[in-house]
């Protein structure tokens, strides 16, 4: 299991390019299930849930090859196997957004139940209520959910859940409901510009979907979706992430390619923080010479503050001037950072789904494990920041969503190195 060796205390500087979005690139390889002929998605970003995604689609008889450009040109071969086997979706929650488009394309999918993860429980019966809605039949036994329907029909489909909408419950219901007979609305759905991407997605591919972006979505099915070409919208966590460092290692970082539109809740934080932040000519850039200040922030759908940079801006805050607040709204229990953070001087004190960040001056380097993605990048960040050597392990969990994350820090002056254990 390799890990990751890092020297802090250096402000990073310069530009990174940032990839095309994980959580966007998801679900649109899951809905070239859909298509007669080939699909082509440029700026696919090279992680392990992409590689995980693409071994789901072989087991569905769907072959997925990615050109030296990073584009992954699909195409359906067979529609004889329509099950997501457990080993796969165990690794990637992500899995189950085949469930929609399989039953909608093939009137029958098998999909494992993904179970929870270390982020929280991670339901999914608003997926489940949604499809019901649309008229399949949907069975969970032996570890499994079957669905089936011979041809699914619009409806009006309620996803608000206890903790908003769910963002694949959303996507799951929009493919199904693409090639359902008749008009779908979701009411209640998800927000993020993810969905917006698969929703241009599909329409290119000849579905008619209005309202993404919204809590209302108005979808007409079709009869057949067609193979096209799309491209990948930037990771707007993956940029978060890199101004997060700039801020944290009181540097100067910009992120080429990002969009300021789709980080409106992160500025609006970072501005309270007393950290500079702008929209360039090309993406986004920070600049902080001074201790950020303490402010409150609570995590919630989009365009609310984004649950995926909760454990990053906390490291922040773990060196503000004063105590900060923060609130998990999204999944009240991914907090497993808190302790880790713990280990290289922070002063943090839990109660519920809020976290009290009383800031402190400096951090010292010290072994940390990584426990999930974001707070596995909430450790590197600490350890950029903090003085002297932070060993940090389980670097498997950042090779699922960073894109090339030692190069990227590295070229921005980082003292990083990846070591096998
Ligand atoms: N929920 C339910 N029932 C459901 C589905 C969700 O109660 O049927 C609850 C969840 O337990 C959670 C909340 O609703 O409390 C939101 O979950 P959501 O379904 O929106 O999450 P997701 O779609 O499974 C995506 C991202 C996550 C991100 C969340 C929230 C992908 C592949 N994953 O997950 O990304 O945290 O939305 O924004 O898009 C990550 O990239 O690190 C990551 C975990």
């Amino acid at each position: 299991m390799d890990k990751l060796l890092i020297r802090g205390g250096v402000p990073l500087a310069g530009r990174v390019e940032c990839s095309g979005s994980k959580n966007a690139a998801l679900p649109l390889l899951a809905a070239t299930v859909l298509a007669e002929g080939e699909c082509r998605i440029e700026n696919v970003p090279r992680l392990n849930d992409i590689d995980t995604l693409v071994k789901i689609l072989g087991c569905l008889g769907v072959t997925a090859e990615r050109d030296a450009a990073g584009a992954v040109a699909t195409r359906v071969e067979s529609e004889g196997e329509s099950v997501a086997p457990y080993e796969l979706v165990r690794t990637m929650r992500a899995s189950v957004c085949v469930l929609g488009p399989l039953l909608a394309k093939r009137g029958y999918a098998r999909v494992a139940l993904p179970g929870g993860c270390v982020i929280g429980a991670r339901p999914i019966d608003l997926h489940l209520k949604g499809l019901a809605a649309l008229g399949a039949r949907i069975e969970v036994a032996g570890g499994y959910v079957t669905a089936r329907a011979e041809r699914l029909r619009g409806a009006r489909v309620y996803l608000g859940g206890a903790f908003g909408s769910s963002v694949l419950g959303t996507a799951n219901v929009m493919m199904a409901a693409a090639m359902a007979e008749g008009r779908t609305v979701i009411e209640h759905a998800a927000c993020e510009p993810e969905l917006v991407d698969l929703a241009n997605f599909l329409t290119a591919m000849g579905a008619s979907i209005e309202g993404a972006g919204s809590h209302r979505i108005v979808i007409r099915g079709v009869k057949r979706l067609d193979g096209t070409a799309h491209r990948v919208i930037p990771d707007r966590i993956e940029a978060g992430t890199y101004l997060l460092a700039g801020a944290a290692t009181r540097g100067e970082v910009e992120v080429a390619g990002a969009r300021p539109e789709h980080l409106d809740a992160l500025f609006d934080a970072l501005g309270a923080a007393g950290v500079e932040v702008e929209a360039t000519a090309g993406g986004l850039a920070v600049r902080a010479g001074a201790r950020p200040k303490a402010v409150e922030v609570t995590t919630l759908p989009y365009p609310g503050f984004p649950t995926d940079l909760q454990a990053q801006f906390m490291a922040l805050m773990t060196l503000a001037e004063g105590a900060s607040v923060i609130t998990e709204k999204v999944y009240p229990e991914r907090f497993m950072h808190v302790g880790e953070l713990a280990r290289l001087g922070a002063e943090i004190t839990r109660e519920g789904p809020t976290a009290v960040v009383t800031g402190v001056e400096r951090l010292a380097g010290a072994p940390v494990m990584a426990s999930d993605l974001r707070a596995s990048a909430a450790l590197v960040l600490a350890a950029l920041a903090a003085e002297g050597e932070t060993e940090v392990r389980r670097v498997y969990h950042l090779d699922r969503g960073y894109d090339g994350l030692t190069g990227k820090l590295r070229a921005l002056g980082a003292r990083i190195e990846r070591l096998s254990d």
